[in-house]
C-alpha cells in the first residue's frame, strides 16, 4: 500500500459518521449550538441564523417526508450578486433528443482519460445520457467525472435531482452543508437535491461515475422475503456529523444548476458556514463492500433486481425512476445452470460501468472506468467467448473476485449525447462481441 493511500485511509478513518439510513439524525459542532425542543427560537445561540431545507413537500406522507433544519452564521439568501447565466459545455440535462445523432444500437464506451486542461468535479463532468425530464422531475443523467483539482472557492448546488457518485479513481472529500464524507473507488455518495457542497481531491486526479436523478429520492429497496436482513443493511450508511468552513473574504461563486442550466453568483464568504443540523434530508456514504448479495443456491440465475442497493421510484409502483444495481464479489453454486446473466430485451433501459475487475458476462472490452449502454428493448447478453466458456465449463462452486460493476436502471429510454456518440473511446465495434454466436440448431434433438 502507498504512503498516499494510507495517509487516505487514515484520514477516511478519522473523519465521524452517524450509522442509519432514513434516521432523523441531530449535530452540532460548537456546545448549544442546536436549539432543543424546538426548531425555530426568537434568537439561535451564538448568533447563528435557523433555516429549513425541505426535500419533499410540506404535506407528503410522514414516511416520505423529508427535512432538516440548518442552523447557520449567514442565511443562503446572503450571496454577493444576483445569479447569472453561465455555461458548463459538457454537462448536459435532459432533454438532449436533439443529441441524438447515433443509430440506435448496443454502446461501449472504453475509459475517457483524463484531460490536458485543468477540471475539477464540476468543469470534468461529461454527460454520457439523459432521459426522462429535468422539469418534470422524472429521469436521470449518466455522467463521468474527471477532475485533475479540487474545488476550493467555487460552491455547488443543484436544484434538478440528487448526485449519486462512485469514484472509480482517486479518492474525494465532499464538503457539504452538513458535514465531510471521505469516499475512494468502492464506495457511493448521495449529495441530496439542492444541498451545497464542493469536492476535493485526497490523492490525485480523480474519474467516477455519476448518477443525476431528477426523480424521488433514492431510498432502500423492500426486501419481501428475503426478511430483515441483506442487500444493503441501514447501519452502513454514514451520514457526516456537522462541521463548517469559517472563510470570510474571498472570491468565491455559488454554482447552481436549476432546470437544466447553470448559473453563478459571487459570494464572499463560505456558505458551508452550518454549525449544527437536525433532520432526515441528509447526504450518506456507504461502502460498497459492506453490501450482503442473495443469489440462487440450487439452480437458474434471478433477475439483476436482486443486487439493488438504492432505488428511486416512480408513480407507478415497482417501476423505477432509477434503480442502483451492482454486481460484487460473490459465490457462483448454480447446478446445471448457464451462469453468467442470461440473454434478455427489458423495457428498462441499462447504463453499466465498471469500477475494478472483470464483468463475468464481458470479460472482454469492458475495462474499469468504461461504460455500456443498453437501451430499451435492446438485446443483450453474454458475448460469444462467455457463452461458450459457461455453456461448456465443469459446473463447481466458483468465486468471482475482485469484481465491481454497476448499473443505473430506468424506466426511461436513455439518449446518447453529442460528446458520448463522439468522443474516440466509444467502440465502433461493440456488436461484433455478439458475431460467432451460430446456430446449432439442425433438428435433431439432443445437446449441442
Ligand atoms: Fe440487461
Amino acid at each position: 500500500m502507498s504512503q498516499q493511500r494510507r495517509v487516505l485511509l487514515e484520514s477516511m478513518e478519522t473523519l465521524s459518521y452517524m450509522p442509519g439510513f432514513g434516521n432523523d439524525f441531530e449535530t452540532e459542532s460548537l456546545p448549544g449550538a442546536l436549539p432543543q425542543g424546538m426548531n425555530s427560537p426568537q434568537k439561535c445561540n451564538y448568533g447563528l441564523y435557523a433555516e429549513q431545507l425541505s426535500g419533499s413537500p410540506f404535506t407528503a406522507p410522514r414516511a416520505e417526508n423529508e427535512r432538516s433544519w440548518l442552523y447557520r452564521m449567514r442565511p443562503s439568501v446572503r450571496h454577493a450578486t444576483k445569479f447569472d447565466r453561465m455555461d458548463m459545455p459538457y454537462w448536459r440535462s435532459a432533454p438532449t433528443r436533439e443529441d441524438a445523432e447515433l443509430p440506435i444500437q448496443q454502446l461501449r464506451w472504453d475509459p475517457i482519460p483524463f484531460p490536458a486542461e485543468d477540471t475539477d468535479f464540476l468543469t470534468g463532468m461529461r454527460t454520457i445520457t439523459t432521459c426522462g425530464d429535468t422539469d418534470g422531475q422524472a429521469g436521470i443523467a449518466s455522467h463521468v467525472y474527471l477532475a485533475n483539482r479540487s474545488m476550493d472557492t467555487d460552491y455547488f448546488t443543484n436544484a434538478d435531482g440528487e448526485m449519486l457518485i462512485l469514484p472509480q479513481e482517486g479518492a474525494l472529500e465532499i464538503f457539504t452543508e452538513m458535514g465531510r464524507m471521505h469516499i475512494g473507488p468502492g464506495d457511493l455518495a448521495v449529495v441530496p437535491r439542492g444541498m451545497m457542497f464542493k469536492v476535493a481531491l485526497l490523492d490525485g486526479p480523480a474519474r467516477g461515475y455519476v448518477c443525476e436523478n431528477y426523480g424521488g429520492t433514492l431510498t432502500l429497496p423492500d426486501r419481501g422475503p428475503i426478511g430483515a436482513n441483506c442487500l444493503a443493511n441501514p447501519r452502513d450508511f454514514k451520514t457526516p456529523v456537522a462541521d463548517y468552513e469559517d472563510r470570510e473574504g474571498i472570491s468565491g461563486r455559488i454554482i447552481l444548476k436549476w432546470g437544466g442550466r447553470f448559473h453563478q453568483a459571487a459570494i464572499d464568504h463560505s456558505p458551508l458556514d452550518v454549525v449544527a443540523w437536525h433532520g432526515n434530508y441528509v447526504p450518506y456514504a456507504y461502502d460498497l463492500r459492506t453490501y450482503s448479495p442473495v443469489g440462487a443456491i440450487l439452480f437458474d440465475h434471478p433477475d439483476p433486481s436482486i443486487f439493488t442497493v438504492l432505488t428511486a421510484p416512480s408513480e407507478t409502483p415497482g417501476t423505477a425512476n432509477v434503480d442502483f444495481i451492482l454486481f460484487p464479489d460473490r459465490w457462483l453454486v448454480a447446478e446445471n445452470t448457464f451462469r453468467p446473466p442470461w440473454y434478455h430485451r427489458n423495457i428498462m433501459s441499462e447504463f453499466m460501468g465498471l469500477i475494478f475487475g472483470v464483468y463475468d458476462a464481458k470479460p472482454e472490452g469492458f475495462k474499469p472506468g468504461g461504460m455500456s449502454l443498453h437501451n430499451c428493448m435492446l438485446p443483450h447478453g453474454p458475448d460469444r467467448d462467455a457463452f461458450e466458456g459457461a455453456s461448456n465449463t465443469e459446473l463447481k462452486p466458483e468465486k468471482l473476485e475482485n469484481t465491481m460493476a454497476f448499473m443505473f436502471e430506468t424506466r426511461f429510454p436513455q439518449h446518447v449525447t453529442h460528446y458520448a456518440a463522439h468522443i474516440e473511446q466509444r467502440q465502433d465495434n461493440y456488436a461484433d462481441c455478439w458475431e460467432g454466436l451460430e446456430r446449432k440448431f439442425d433438428g435433431t434433438p439432443g445437446i449441442k
